[in-house]
């Protein structure tokens, strides 16, 4: 496990907590509802996913009862008993399966050549921001994945205008924008901010960021399509200013790309 992960899990809730929490505010609500509604868009119909960072197991019952089947893993244990208690039948039925090991033996564990690919990696509520080394991270949903695999991941938006009004968020300005990201210790889950540039770079070669997504259902027709970073990479951002979390899609590599790790992406302004 590392660093942050072994943070998070120290101050993190029971599964009951979580989930108490998590279904009593509207807003998050809405964006899980939001969330949902983005991969049933974009995963093949009973297609197989990989839920990463799955908590208690609300999204992996969500879609396994529409007819998905759903790997998943979250690295701490209290989560994983609510998962296994909440998804017991789907687990019985062999429509769920939750991966035990430790943080380590998930990201170096080899995926077998000839065993089951998932067709997108979804990875809702923020996992991705407690993860210290995503280019790690993604060089495994590369391996998890079938050809035309996909991610599709809730992120904190660095860019939310509720959050501009804080000190914190002014304190930290600078460093995004030099280096990218800045690390909050907080009270909380101390968890990572990063701007749309630093997703797009530690991704490659293994996946390219292909769309962003406001964080809440769509308020336009167009914000249902999402924004191309390759087209409008200079104002992208502007998309993530009206809500607390962005969604972002990723589109797999070739697999030749990701072994000579020679593809380049725009990232300026982003
Ligand atoms: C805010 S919760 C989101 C849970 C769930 N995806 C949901 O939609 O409710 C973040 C989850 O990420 C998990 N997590 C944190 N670091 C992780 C890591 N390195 N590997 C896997 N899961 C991790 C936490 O244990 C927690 O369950």
């Amino acid at each position: 496990m590392n660093d942050t992960a072994a943070e998070y899990v120290k101050q993190m809730l029971t599964g009951a907590e979580y989930v108490r929490q998590i279904t009593s505010v509207e807003s998050d609500r809405r964006a899980r509802s939001a969330f949902h509604d983005l991969v049933l868009r974009v995963a093949p119909p009973g297609g197989a996913l990989f839920d990463f960072g799955a908590g208690p197991g609300i999204d992996a019952r969500f879609f396994a009862e529409r007819g998905f089947t759903v790997g998943a893993y979250d690295v701490d244990p209290r989560m994983r008993e609510f998962f296994a208690e909440h998804c017991r039948d789907l687990m019985d039925g062999g429509r769920v399966a939750l991966d035990c090991s430790t943080y380590r033996e998930f990201v170096t564990r080899r995926t077998s050549e000839t065993g089951a690919r998932a067709d997108v990696v979804i990875s809702n509520f923020a996992p991705l921001n407690l993860v210290a080394d995503l280019h790690e991270l993604f060089a495994k949903f590369h391996a998890l994945t079938g050809p035309n695999g996909k991610v599709i991941a809730s992120v904190l938006s660095p860019y939310f205008i509720d959050d501009m009004k804080l000190s914190w968020w002014w304190r930290n300005a600078a460093r995004m924008w030099s280096d990218g990201y800045f690390f909050l210790p907080g009270p909380q889950a101390p968890h990572f901010r990063r701007r749309l540039a630093n997703f797009a770079s530690l991704s490659m070669p293994y996946f390219r960021l292909a769309r962003l997504f406001r964080g809440l259902p769509p308020l336009l027709g167009r914000d249902a399509k999402g924004v191309e970073i390759g087209d409008s990479a200079g104002f992208a951002w502007l998309r993530a200013t009206t809500s607390r979390f962005m969604f972002l899609e990723f589109e797999k590599c070739a697999p030749q790309a990701a072994v000579s790790g020679n593809i380049g992406q725009t990232s300026e302004g982003l």
